[in-house]
């Protein structure tokens, strides 16, 4: 995610969909050099057929446009919200880059190594920005194993509020968990949820049909199952929300497009 994030930011402010100034931070050096390379029209057309085709084949263009999507439903809700939670936060940004965001309380979601990486690279960037402790913000770090661990409890514990409505966010995660880590997560958000009227959830997930071979919906997909293989990987994205088939191997995906209904609303990640 964090490429592609960083990609779609060296694009032109005419062209992008969104600027991630933090996702460079978070990609090796090579890939670095890369997406400065990727300023220049030429360069990019050439990186991104590259990426396209041989590197990561199939999530990009998604990815991006789900970034773009929940950018703006998170940027819509502002008027709202009084909490967001970032589950399986990884390294999305949003926290540190959407305006407005520093006057909400913002819990980031995910496993604690990750959540270690995270903090080194944000103090690193943050410094000199932000006044004081950068890592004393307005976001508050819970460390989670979807899997094991209690989701309620830990936000509880960490400030979450009952009284405030709030906007789950859960990009890019659960094709990574078991069906029943998903089942248990989706519970505990909807008992968080339904302590104030309003709070809404996002996610994404991978369709079911792609995991069985079934391309007719999604034919982007192709390229990327295809991808994953010839890298010698399994194909072990879960198929999302509901009593899925667990497949056997190391858990590997990025996005998936799927419609995202919320009242008054609709759109594509
Ligand atoms: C592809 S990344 C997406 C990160 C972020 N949502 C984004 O859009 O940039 C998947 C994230 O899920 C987290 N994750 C995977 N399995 C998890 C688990 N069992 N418990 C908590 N987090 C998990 C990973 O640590 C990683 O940060």
């Amino acid at each position: 995610m964090a490429v592609q994030r960083a990609l779609e930011s060296a694009r032109p402010r005419s062209s992008r969909l969104f600027r991630d100034a933090f996702a460079r931070h978070f990609v090796s050096r090579r890939w670095r050099l890369v997406i400065r390379a990727s300023r220049v029209g030429a360069v990019r057309n050439g990186v991104e057929v590259l990426y396209d085709r041989v590197a990561v084949p199939g999530p990009r263009a998604s990815a991006v446009a789900r970034t773009r999507l929940i950018d703006d439903l998170v940027s819509d809700a502002r008027a709202w919200l009084g909490q967001l939670v970032i589950l399986g936060a990884g390294f999305d940004a949003r926290a540190y880059r959407l305006s407005g965001l520093e006057q909400v309380t913002v819990f980031e979601v995910d496993q604690p190594a990750t959540q270690q990486a995270k903090r080194e690279v944000l103090g690193r960037v943050l410094a000199g920005i932000v006044a004081g402790d950068p890592l004393a913000w307005h976001v508050r770090f819970v460390p989670v194993d979807f899997e094991r661990d209690d989701l309620a409890r830990a936000l509880r514990a960490a400030g979450y509020r009952d009284d405030m409505r709030s906007l789950f966010v859960w990009e890019g995660v659960t094709n990574y968990l078991t069906p029943a880590a998903v089942d248990q997560t989706l519970a505990a958000v909807g008992g968080l949820a339904a302590t104030a009227a309003g709070s809404l959830l996002v996610f994404t997930y991978v369709d079911r049909a792609v995991l069985a071979g079934d391309y007719s919906r999604f034919p982007e997909a192709r390229r990327w199952v295809e991808g994953v293989r010839r890298r010698g990987r399994a194909v072990a994205v879960r198929p999302g929300p509901g009593r899925g088939r667990a497949v056997p191997g190391p858990p590997r995906l990025w996005a998936h497009r799927r419609p995202v209904h919320r009242p008054g609303r609709r759109g594509v990640l």
